[in-house]
């Protein structure tokens, strides 16, 4: 018996070796949103600076957050898990993402999932709760393309924050970001994410990106995700977050000498940089 089972590993192990495994990631394979959350989303890195932005302005640690835009809604299962007293909603328009979102991140969390909420809306809808913080990351709301929906959005947003709860919002620039051109990255040595500048114009500054990916077999998934975007200035932004109402706005920049390290903090001045992300917190 013993001898039978051994020879059977052999077995196993000798045709494992001839034939490796299929890789992980292939186009036929792969679920695009883990794809996407790998490649565009570290959700222990944003909690963290929300939390530290918010104890800029606070004694106390924030509790409640909504994330607008949530998608797969990433960011919520981890503000709930790194506390449990905090609670989070997402919103989110598209309700299939939201479905994804609840059956792979939600629901693993256990008890700490009935500390999220998720509402299939448009983030501009009124906000029945008031929050401590609010987000806006992964320049999704450059969807608003005039001032006057940007500014309605940041309104709205302020409505839905506490007595001097935050929003906090990301944006992109440099002249590299403005050129088209394709960006690839390896994402822990099984796919590459491609970031592909498809087009800018000038005069308009619409802008329209995709993200790709190419897997290890020579398979592609082709335009995964497609943004079509109006392309914001950090003082436009600012502008019009305090043209909401928005009583104090900091722009964080990138103080780290490192190329591997990030250290964003409040900065007024910055020298001129190729590609660059910045932050923004704006103070009820
Ligand atoms: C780029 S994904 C952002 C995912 C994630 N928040 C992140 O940081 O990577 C943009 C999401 O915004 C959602 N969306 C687009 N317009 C919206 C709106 N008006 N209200 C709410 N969600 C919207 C889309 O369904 C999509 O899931």
């Amino acid at each position: 018996m013993a001898q039978a089972k051994r020879s059977v590993r052999t077995r196993r192990g000798a045709s494992a070796r001839k034939r490796p495994p299929p890789p992980q990631f292939t186009a036929k394979t792969a679920d695009k949103h883990v794809l996407y959350q790998l490649s565009v989303q570290d959700a222990a890195v944003e909690v963290d600076f929300i939390v530290k932005a918010y104890q800029r302005v606070h004694r106390r640690a924030p509790r409640t957050l909504r994330e607008d835009f949530c998608g797969t809604s990433l960011i919520c299962c981890h503000w709930v898990k790194s506390d449990p007293a905090r609670s989070a909603t997402g919103v989110d328009i598209d309700p299939k993402v939201l479905a994804w979102g609840r059956k792979h991140n939600v629901a693993p969390l256990g008890d700490a999932a009935e500390r999220i909420t998720l509402l299939q809306a448009d983030v501009r809808a009124k906000s029945a709760r008031k929050f401590d913080a609010i987000c806006a990351f992964n320049f999704s709301y450059w969807i608003f393309t005039t001032r006057d929906a940007m500014r309605d959005y940041f309104q709205r947003v302020r409505a839905g924050l506490a007595p001097g709860g935050i929003f906090c919002l990301d944006s992109y620039g440099g002249w590299e970001s403005v050129e088209p051109m394709y960006e690839r990255r390896s994402i822990k040595r099984k796919f590459t994410y491609v970031w592909d500048q498809d087009s800018f114009d000038p005069i308009t500054h619409r802008v329209v990106n995709y993200i790709h990916f190419e897997f290890k077999d020579g398979t592609k998934l082709e335009k995964a995700f497609r943004y079509d975007w109006r392309f914001w200035s950090l003082p436009e932004l600012r502008e019009l977050l305090e043209e909401a109402g928005f009583s104090r706005v900091d722009v964080y920049w990138d103080r780290s000498e490192s190329e591997d390290e990030e250290d964003y903090r409040p900065t007024t001045r910055a020298s001129n940089h190729p590609g660059w992300l910045a932050y923004l917190v704006a103070v009820r």
